[in-house]
């Protein structure tokens, strides 16, 4: 097994995560996106992280098989401090503990860039992604009834909760 590479995502990774995002999109309820993104979408994407919203990259032999990203969590200025976390891998590359190294890279990330509290919002069926998030160390706050309807159903999303140990930025 090669080893696995983490690193800061460059625009040159745009079509990559496309690849690894879309069959998600397509067949899952992994995502409640529910058209594929084009590249152009996922440049703008791009455009609205960097600074306090990092997006990573997990490279094996020189190919992208995963990301994550903290990204905005709402746009008010008092959640300046919150962040929504996502990681999402090929599924060949599952349970190598490729996921846990990601959140935990990004919840370092997270408490140097001053963030105080990070947010997982899973879709109640997505089993793995809220193990993963507990693994790291979240914990559920709540779940919200029937708020996504994806492949003609309702969908119920599972909200976990971090707290940074990080100082508050003004
Ligand atoms: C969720 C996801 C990122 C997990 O990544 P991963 O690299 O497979 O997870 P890891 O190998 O790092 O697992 C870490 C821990 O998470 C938990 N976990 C991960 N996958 C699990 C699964 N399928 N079932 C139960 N627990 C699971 C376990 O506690 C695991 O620890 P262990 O291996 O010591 O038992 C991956 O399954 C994925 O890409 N899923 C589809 C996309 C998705 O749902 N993303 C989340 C949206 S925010």
């Amino acid at each position: 097994m090669s080893p696995i590479l983490v690193r800061p995502a460059a625009r040159a990774d745009a079509a990559a995560i496309n690849e690894i995002l879309n069959p998600y999109i397509a067949q899952s309820t992994a995502t409640f996106l529910t058209e594929p993104r084009t590249l152009a979408q996922r440049l703008a994407w791009f455009d609205e992280h960097g600074g306090r919203h990092p997006v990573l990259v997990a490279v094996s032999d020189g190919a992208v098989v995963g990301f994550g990203a903290l990204s905005v969590f709402r746009p008010r200025a008092a959640y300046a401090s919150t962040a929504e976390i996502s990681v999402y891998l090929r599924p060949e590359f599952h349970r190598r503990g490729i996921g846990r190294r990601l959140i935990g890279e990004l919840q370092s990330r997270a408490r140097a860039l001053g963030h105080h509290a990070l947010i997982g919002i899973c879709c109640s069926e997505t089993g793995a992604s809220i193990a993963l998030l507990e693994a790291c160390g979240f914990r559920r706050v709540g779940q919200l009834r029937e708020v996504g309807r994806k492949f003609g159903r309702w969908l119920d999303i599972v909200i976990l909760q971090f707290l940074v140990d990080a100082p508050s930025v003004s």
